[in-house]
């Protein structure tokens, strides 16, 4: 499997909205599917934005059509396994995982295999009512590699997540989120909008606590309760450090709106 040289044609889109950036996959030609330099650029962006001091969450996006139908199967059909073992592509969505800034993953159409795993590597997703998810590697010989098995199973639970990844089975958009596996289904027209709306939501909240809370979230999913709460609180704590913290509480003290700086 020779590495794919990067081609000067844009495999994503990037902009900014505010304090938003924003990530548009784009391989229409392919459903999105995710090579390497899709993925590559994909993770230069997002740390081009984790950079960016004004920028305070970051949204990934597919089209309507899809959002990503998973990882470029044409790149690793004859691969060996020294070759898979050796190749970084996979370690790109453990890095969308520990992105340094709030993710939401925008979902319309197909999302499969390394398409639901990068939704499910972000932190929130926005679906549209036509998203359609799935773990489909069972098909094709193989099983997800990008953290299908290990946050599907913690987002919707083991016996759901079994029977999805074992049969391959596709899902929809009403049943993700009566899982518990995204945050909301808007019609197609507004999925893009939505999640810009929840974007800027969380953009203007004070971030260094919302990194705090990321973080312990994220925490509960990985270690016992009591160690969970112990890092809650120290965290809880290391906010009365901050100006936002003063800010916040003044401001509700004084009945008006907080003025967060960031600090
Ligand atoms: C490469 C893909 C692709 C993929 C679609 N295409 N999915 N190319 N890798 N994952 C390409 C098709 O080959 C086709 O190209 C074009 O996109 C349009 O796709 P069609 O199949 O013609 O469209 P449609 O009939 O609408 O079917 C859509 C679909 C189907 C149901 C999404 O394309 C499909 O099943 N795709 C594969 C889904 C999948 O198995 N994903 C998991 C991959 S493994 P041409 O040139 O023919 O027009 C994986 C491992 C994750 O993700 C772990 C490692 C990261």
């Amino acid at each position: 499997m020779d590495r794919p040289q990067l081609t000067a044609k844009k495999e994503i889109l990037v902009e900014t909205d505010g304090p938003v950036g924003l990530i548009t996959l784009n391989r229409p030609e392919a459903l999105n599917a995710l090579n390497h330099g899709l993925m590559e650029q994909l993770v230069e962006a997002l740390e081009d934005f984790e950079a960016a001091p004004p920028i305070r969450s970051i949204i990934i996006a597919g089209s309507e059509r899809a959002f990503a139908a998973g990882a470029d199967i044409k790149e690793m059909d004859q691969a060996t396994v020294a070759q898979m073992s050796a190749d970084p592509h996979l370690t790109r969505w453990d890095r969308v995982g520990k992105c340094a800034k709030p993710t939401i993953a925008a979902v319309s159409g197909f999302a499969l295999g390394g398409g639901c795993e990068l939704a499910m590597a972000c932190d929130l997703i926005v679906a549209s009512e036509t998203a359609v998810f799935g773990q489909p590697e069972i098909l094709i010989g193989v099983i997800p590699g990008a953290g299908g098995t290990q946050r599907l199973t913690r987002a919707i639970g083991k016996a759901r997540a079994m029977e999805l990844v074992l049969t391959g089975r596709r899902f929809t958009a009403r049943e993700a989120l009566s899982r518990g596996l995204v945050n909301r289904v808007v019609p197609v027209e507004s999925f893009l909008s939505e999640a810009k709306k929840l974007a800027h939501e969380i953009a203007a909240k004070p971030p260094i606590a919302v990194k705090a809370a990321r973080d312990a979230i994220n925490k509960a999913l990985d270690v016992d309760i009591d160690t969970g709460l112990t890092f809650e609180r120290q965290h809880f704590y290391s906010l009365f450090d901050t100006q936002d913290q003063k800010e916040g509480m003044k401001a509700f003290i004084e009945k008006r709106e907080p003025k967060f700086v960031g600090k």
